[in-house]
């Protein structure tokens, strides 16, 4: 055998075991491995079953990710997994863990399936833009039926041991040992001389249904739910083999469009956002020891949009929080803002009446600071004003326990001095939520300049308690995610001006992929949040800069966005259905006749490279600084906090792969046209020269 793969002999019972840590992902080793035991296994007499179990945290997880893309070594997965299915000794595969993508495609190989109570199976290749490509498209809905099939496969969501018994994916829950569990259920095979039982003989899930419905109506909700993307189609098209084709005829057609979704740029992108979601996570010049301090009681300063979605973070993980505010009026409609919200998930079907009322127990209203003497991290969430933030951290420096976190929530004020309000700078650290915070997956934290090791690597787990995707970042005006949608939006606005009406910018970035356009999200947030940064941007604004003016025109006719009924679009009361808002028109041509500009009809691609490569380019600029640590950690920012569509990877990796010297040649003509808003990034140039990547660069090279 290979190291990663053992076969011990049990009896009549060989017991095959996997060893490749982290996930026991299949890689080479793994699948040659494989692919000796079980012909050992055949081959011996004495064997007369066979048992196939995982080391670590879980089964196999799935194909090795980062062999993609690589030359293909044999033995290939599906060859190993007709080796499995074909051995003519009844096998059974235990899962723990995650048996995920290629683990569960094994799993379908082996000829019956126990999974502890505790554990998940699915097919996620589609996150990856990828399809399963080792027999899952055929082997699945034989068992599970078309429509289960479908649905795991498409949504790539995985399912609890449990529903994969309802759905005969699973024969058995088990609790306990591992080795035992699987050891008892094959000696119990033999004792009762069951037969393999190979899941592509099987035809019972692909009879009964109406087939040629079900993949219709998948391609409907597709084609409205997940429009751009490549593979989920080709998912369609496999699982739709399934019905159609004899088993060797129908992995041929998977192996097709398993190789068109490898080969397409799709695939590179999503891989490349998966790895780079774990990368974040990472702190370049942490030292290994650094542990993060325990983290049993939250308090949150501030009962407002963020304090109270903040607040119900914590109570999401079972963690007590105590939510402060500047007097009982105020405290009562943050507590009944929390009680509102999980009523809505209530509604919904998405939270029980009775994880409601035990979320909410964790949640105390106060509003006398000395009760937060006990807590381990405090998060301010008040209003965006430094003496508010100073009265508050000098409140919080005199009564919290020493070592606890003393956390902001600012999104542009500067952490540096809010920390000199305390005289424990190097506890301080930022926590910038994104709304609503707690349905948000981004966390920016902000590394301030005294923040200690240790208080950064704990905000860090702090995030991933609360199940956040948690990115270091420097302090700067906006840090990386408003300072890069800063110059996003306000070129969009130039678009207003230039001839464009809303609808064509933001029709034009929803096509592109995100998930909202630059107006509909301004008019969600509110258009005064923009008008104070810029008021505030305008007391130092070079004179040969400008910004655009529509937006100015329509706060100053109290046109604010949604909350108002109208901004750049308007809205019957209580629905949020975007209508063209007719006193728009002659705010736009006055903003253009003021610049002196002729309105002129634009092109879709201007309008993408214009909005997309001001982030680019911004965000060449936040490398170079420092403030984000890598490339791919700006791309993790935009992918989980504004709506950046995975399958291009973010927008540094997109202009990675659009070719740094293309971007950069687009960026100097609207240098010259538009004027300095658009002067290069030295660090984009000096790529563009040298031939190489955002995603190669790193700090110092
Ligand atoms: N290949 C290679 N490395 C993998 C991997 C994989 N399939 N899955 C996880 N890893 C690595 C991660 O990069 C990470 O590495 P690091 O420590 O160096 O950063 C490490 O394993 C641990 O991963 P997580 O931090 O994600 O650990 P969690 O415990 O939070 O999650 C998991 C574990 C649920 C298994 C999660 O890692 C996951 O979802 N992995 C991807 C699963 C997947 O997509 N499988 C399908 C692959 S495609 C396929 O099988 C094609 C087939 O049909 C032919
Ligand atoms: P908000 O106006 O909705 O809430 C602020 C709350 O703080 C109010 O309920 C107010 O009564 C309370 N407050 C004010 N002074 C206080 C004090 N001294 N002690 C206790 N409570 C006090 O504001 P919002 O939107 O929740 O913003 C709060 C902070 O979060 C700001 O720093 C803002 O920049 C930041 N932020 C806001 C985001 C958003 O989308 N709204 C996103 C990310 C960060």
């Amino acid at each position: 055998m290979t190291d990663v793969v053992r076969l011990e002999l049990q009896g009549e019972i060989a017991l095959i075991t996997v060893n490749n840590p982290p996930v026991n992902a299949l890689g080479h080793a793994v699948r040659e491995g494989l692919l000796q035991a079980f012909q050992s296994a055949e081959a011996d007499p004495q064997v007369r079953a066979v048992v196939l179990v995982c080391e670590g945290n879980t089964f196999i997880a799935g194909a090795d990710i980062k062999e993609f893309g690589k030359p293909p070594q044999a033995p290939s997965l599906p060859e190993v997994i007709e080796v499995i299915e074909g051995s003519s000794k009844p096998s059974v595969a235990v899962i723990h863990g995650t048996a995920l993508g290629g683990g569960l495609e094994v799993a379908l190989g082996c000829h019956y399936r126990i999974a502890r109570k505790d554990s998940k199976v699915g097919l996620p290749e589609v996150k990856l833009g990828l399809l399963p490509g080792a027999g899952g498209t055929q082997r699945l809905p034989r068992l599970a039926g078309v429509e289960k099939a479908l649905d795991m496969i498409v949504s790539g969501t995985p399912i609890s041991a449990a529903e994969a018994v309802e759905h005969s994916i699973v024969d058995e829950l088990f609790e306990g040992d591992l080795r035992e569990s699987g050891l008892a259920y094959a000696r119990r095979m033999v004792e009762e001389g069951r037969a393999p039982r190979r899941t592509g003989e099987q035809t019972r899930g692909l009879e009964g249904a109406d087939n040629e419905a079900l993949i219709r109506a998948k391609h409907a909700e597709v084609a409205k739910r997940m429009p751009g993307l490549f593979s989920p189609l080709r998912c369609i098209a496999a699982v739709e083999a399934a019905t159609k084709l004899p088993l060797a005829e129908g992995l041929k057609r998977e192996r097709e469009l398993f190789a068109e979704c490898l080969n397409s740029p799709q695939r590179g992108a999503l891989v490349h956002s998966f790895f780079a979601e774990r990368q974040a996570g990472k702190i370049n010049d942490l030292p290994s020891d650094v542990k993060p301090r325990p983290i049993k009681t939250a308090a949150v300063i501030g009962g407002g949009t963020m304090g109270v979605g903040i607040a119900l973070s914590f109570a999401n993980v079972g963690v007590p929080v105590k939510l402060l505010e500047l007097n009982d009026e105020a405290l009562q409609r943050g507590l009944q803002r929390a009680r509102d919200t999980y009523a809505a998930s209530v509604k919904r079907g998405s939270l029980t009446e009775d994880t409601m009322e035990k979320r909410l127990a964790l949640i105390t209203g106060v509003t006398d600071y000395a009760v937060l003497a006990d807590a381990d991290v405090v998060v301010e969430a008040v209003f965006e004003e430094m003496g508010v933030k100073q009265q508050v951290f000098e409140q919080l420096d005199a009564v919290c326990k020493p070592g606890a976190i003393l956390a902001s929530n600012t999104s542009s004020l500067d952490l540096n001095a809010i920390a000199a309000f305390t005289e424990r700078p190097e506890d301080v650290v930022g926590l910038h939520f994104f709304s609503p915070a707690n349905v948000m997956r981004l966390l920016e934290v902000v590394r301030g300049e005294k923040t200690s090791n240790e208080v950064l690597a704990t905000a860090m787990a702090i995030g991933k308690q609360l199940k956040k995707v948690s990115v270091v970042v420097g302090v700067c005006d906006g840090f990386v995610g408003n300072r890069m949608v800063f110059q996003y939006g306000r070129e969009a606005e130039f678009l207003l001006e230039e001839g464009a009406t809303p609808q064509q910018v933001d029709g034009a970035l929803r096509n592109f992929g995100m998930a909202m356009g630059p107006f509909a999200m301004r008019d969600l947030s509110g258009l005064d949040i923009g008008q104070a940064i810029r008021k505030r941007q305008r007391a130092t604004l070079p004179a040969h800069l400008d910004f655009p003016t529509v937006s100015d025109k329509l706060c100053a006719a109290g046109m604010l966005g949604q909350k108002t009924g109208a901004g750049y679009y308007r809205y019957e009361p209580g629905n949020r259905t975007p209508l063209e808002n007719p006193e728009l028109a002659p705010m736009l041509e006055a903003a253009s006749q003021e610049k002196g500009i002729e309105r002129k009809a634009l092109d879709e691609q201007y309008i993408v490279e214009r909005c997309i490569f001001a982030l680019v380019n911004e965000g060449a600029k936040i490398l170079e600084e420092g403030i984000a640590q890598r490339s791919s950690d700006i791309d993790v920012i935009y992918l989980n906090g504004y709506g950046f569509p995975a399958f291009r990877g973010g927008p540094m990796f997109y202009a990675d792969s659009v070719g740094l010297d293309t971007v950069l040649a687009r960026v100097k003509e609207l240098h010259a046209r538009c004027g300095d808003w658009w002067k290069p990034a030295p660090l984009l140039e000096k790529l563009a020269a040298e031939g190489r990547t955002f995603t190669e660069w790193q700090a110092g090279q």
